[in-house]
């Protein structure tokens, strides 16, 4: 199936309060023990002098998830909507686990900012993830240029998105079992995602022909993609 890229940023209200209200913590906590492994097994241990960065953070699903698992090491979401950082910062208020969230703040900036961004971040990246990013970006060198900014040799990466359906009948499939579970908005933002997401051979070759070799391409499943490794 061929790729119909969407918008890059979530701005719209309504989209934004769909998403949010959606439940994706099962996926969610499995990214974040997906995560914790990938560090165990390269015998990483985060601490007070680590910093991580989620882009793309959305409402903040993830970037809590990562503060409350790494509750003495600076989390900072960056998203590029405004309305999705009000949304973070509203989550993060109202949260049942404030206490343990004041590791964490938001900043609201395009991920190729990155000017600005190593300027309100002030130091090394340890860890740099993502989750649902990819398949927004346009152009995959915008997403991979980012990377490759924000990373230094103590950076660990780890990206994971969707993967595109083979053909149209397998994406609709998708979308009707989505709409069983959520609303209009929801099903219509994710049959767009899955049209806009990147294959794993996509993924794979750019990181073979950009001189990435040390970022590695996994199919997690037969719905998603994840990017690993150091840059
Ligand atoms: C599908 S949401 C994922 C949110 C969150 N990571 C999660 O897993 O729940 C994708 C987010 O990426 C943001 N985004 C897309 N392109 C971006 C860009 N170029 N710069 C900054 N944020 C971007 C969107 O605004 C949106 O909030």
């Amino acid at each position: 199936m061929e790729r119909i890229p969407e918008p890059e940023l979530m701005e719209e209200k309504e989209q934004v309060i769909s998403y949010d209200e959606a439940d994706f913590s099962e996926g969610e906590v499995n990214l974040i023990n997906q995560i914790n492994h990938y560090l165990s097994r390269k015998n990483i241990s985060l601490g007070e002098k680590d910093l991580i960065v989620d882009l793309g953070c959305g409402p903040g699903n993830i970037s809590e998830k990562l503060a409350i698992k790494w509750p003495n090491t600076e989390v900072v979401g960056i998203d590029g909507s405004k309305e999705m950082i009000l949304r973070a910062e509203y989550n993060k208020n109202i949260s049942n686990n404030q206490k343990k969230l004041k590791n964490l703040r938001y900043i609201c900036s395009d991920i190729r900012d990155i000017k600005s961004i190593n300027l309100l971040i002030n130091r090394d990246v340890s860890l740099l993830v993502s989750n649902s990013l990819i398949h927004h970006i346009t152009n995959l060198e915008d997403f991979f240029n980012t990377i490759r900014s924000l990373s230094s040799k103590i950076t660990v990466n780890f990206h994971k998105d969707l993967k595109r359906p083979l053909d149209e009948k397998s994406a609709l499939q998708l979308k009707t079992q989505c709409s069983k579970e959520y609303n209009e908005i929801l099903t219509n933002d994710y049959y767009a995602s899955l049209r806009a997401s990147y294959t794993f051979k996509e993924l794979k070759n750019f990181t073979l022909e950009n001189d990435l070799l040390s970022l590695d391409v996994f199919e997690d499943g037969d719905k998603y993609l994840i990017v690993y490794g150091n840059v």
